[in-house]
């Protein structure tokens, strides 16, 4: 199964992109897709449409199109849940100490990655991100 993980811009900005990857790799997981791109507005609030109505989604478009993201397509055994587990929870406060977030997310909002947190979001945000031909089987 593959899933969906960004690199997000305080990530990007702060040198993370290598730590983010090699923790991706060690785990045993797959790149099989990857590219930096900097989102414009209309394609950061297609990625967060089902946030529009809350009341930080502006600063939340405002921050993702501040930087290069760098996103990822990966490919392994319950890869979905597995990447969810490693980059821990979205508010750093609760997450664990060993997990991407709890190691190097600022606050709620600079937590260093995105990932899906479903088979459905993943084949959705693989889609938005990769042609098929982008993504590679080896
Ligand atoms: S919710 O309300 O539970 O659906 O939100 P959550 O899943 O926790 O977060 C969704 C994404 O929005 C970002 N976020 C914020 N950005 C800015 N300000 C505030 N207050 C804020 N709260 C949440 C959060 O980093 C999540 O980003 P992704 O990329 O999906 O992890």
């Amino acid at each position: 199964m593959k899933t969906f993980l960004a690199v997000k811009p305080d990530g990007v900005e702060r040198g993370l992109v290598g730590e983010v990857i090699k923790r991706v790799e060690d785990r045993g997981l797959k790149i099989v897709g990857m590219k930096m791109i900097w989102l414009d507005e209309e394609m950061a609030e297609e990625h967060y449409e089902e946030h529009k109505d809350k009341e930080f989604f502006s600063e939340l478009i405002s921050y993702i199109t501040s930087s290069p993201i760098v996103a990822m397509a990966i490919e392994g055994q319950n890869a979905v849940s597995v990447i969810r587990d490693m980059i821990g929870a979205t508010n750093p406060s609760e997450a664990s100490p060993g997990t991407i977030r709890g190691d190097y997310a600022l606050d709620i909002e600079q937590n260093v990655v995105h990932a899906a947190d479903s088979k459905e979001t993943a084949e959705r945000e693989l889609n938005m991100y990769f042609d098929e031909e982008e993504l590679h089987n080896y």
